[in-house]
């Protein structure tokens, strides 16, 4: 019997760039779950064992540096054997030659084509909110990125989650967190565009669901998914739901002037302060929610709620951006 039996077929091998990181660590733990064989790109592959969770300290890994595979070629060893890769690399601010351009534009538009010529699928992680104008260097090196892989051929998607939300981990979604518990919130009073955060572990399982799939684009490019959970909130009000969540009670709402709060955002990116920086003080003015929110097809059931359901404050598609925003 056993003789006739088919074998069952390798498990797809998926590399998963940037899988110490807050996306990566959760995209590895789901893609395990699925029984993908998994291995961990890092620039520090010794120092990742603090870094990811249980199982997942077993899976190979490979040295990575962005910065210095700017060419199809530099990334043709770095994919040796892989079937699927995918992209949790990101910055919050450019250090040395870590560039944004190199990090989110050059290295993945590389990645891409060295995909494209081997036939590997690419799954690439970047943010919702790049298609207005904007000036900050970091949401422009990740437009460019994007563009970069539509302009590639591969076999590739681009995946744009709204906030990431987690009881534990990730530098921003921990300072939200801790922010949200303060008595008084500071909030510029230009943070009217809405977000909607969704948990990092359904991220994960999304991702994963995306690994599976042999055709990731379409004849006109790569698919486009774009992910958020079901409750739109502005920064203020999010923050106000986050902190009834976790303490209770409400906060003193304090509108910091918008100005002052560009200028505070240029000073936390000059000094590396915080997680609040000029691009994201640029993305909370306006809207950041999926145009289709493609995570419960994905999930094939609700998003987990990350703060109070809606009922409260029901998901409502974007507004248009006015054309002088
Ligand atoms: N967090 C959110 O709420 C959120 C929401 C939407 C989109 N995103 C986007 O998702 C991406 C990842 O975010 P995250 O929160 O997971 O960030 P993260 O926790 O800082 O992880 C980023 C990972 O990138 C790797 N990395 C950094 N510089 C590198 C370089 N020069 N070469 C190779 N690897 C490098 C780091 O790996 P090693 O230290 O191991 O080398 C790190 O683990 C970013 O592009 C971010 O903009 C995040």
């Amino acid at each position: 019997m056993d003789a006739c039996r088919n074998p069952d077929p390798p498990a797809l091998r998926v590399l998963v760039l940037g899988g110490g990181g807050f996306i990566g660590r959760h995209a590895v733990a789901a893609l395990l779950t699925e029984g993908f064989a998994v291995e961990v790109g890092s620039r520090h592959p010794g120092r990742l064992d603090r870094r990811l969770p249980g199982e997942a300290r077993r899976c190979l890994r490979r040295r990575v540096h962005f910065e210095d595979l700017l060419s199809a070629e530099a990334w043709q060893p770095v994919l040796d054997g892989i079937d699927v890769v995918m992209n949790c690399v990101g910055i919050l601010r450019p250090r040395g030659r870590e560039t944004y351009q190199r990090v989110h534009h050059l290295a993945p538009a590389a990645l891409a084509e060295a995909c494209r010529r081997s036939g590997k699928r690419l799954v690439h992680v970047s943010a919702l909110g790049l298609q207005a104008p904007m000036r900050s260097g970091f949401l422009r090196s990740k437009a460019d990125g994007e563009a970069a892989l539509r302009r590639s051929g591969a076999n590739c998607c681009i995946v744009r989650p709204s906030l990431l939300d987690a009881e534990a981990g990730g530098y921003g979604a921990a300072w939200i967190r801790r922010v949200a518990r303060w008595p008084v919130h500071a909030v510029p009073a230009d943070a009217t565009g809405r977000i909607a955060a969704l948990d990092v572990r359904d991220l994960g399982v999304a991702l994963a669901v995306l690994a599976r799939r042999p055709r990731l684009g379409g004849d006109e490019g790569p698919g486009e998914y774009e992910l958020g959970g079901e409750t739109a909130l502005a920064l203020g009000d999010y923050l106000a739901a986050m902190r009834r969540q976790l303490i209770g009670g409400s906060a003193l709402r304090i509108p910091v002037p918008g100005l002052l709060a560009r200028i505070a955002s240029h000073a936390c990116d000059l000094l590396h302060l915080t997680p609040f920086s000029f691009g994201h003080w640029e993305l909370l003015r306006r809207d950041n929610l999926p145009s289709r929110n493609a995570l419960p097809e994905l999930l094939g059931r609700a998003p987990r709620p990350v703060v109070p359901p809606p009922g409260h404050e029901p998901y409502q598609p974007p507004r248009a951006v006015p054309a002088d925003a």
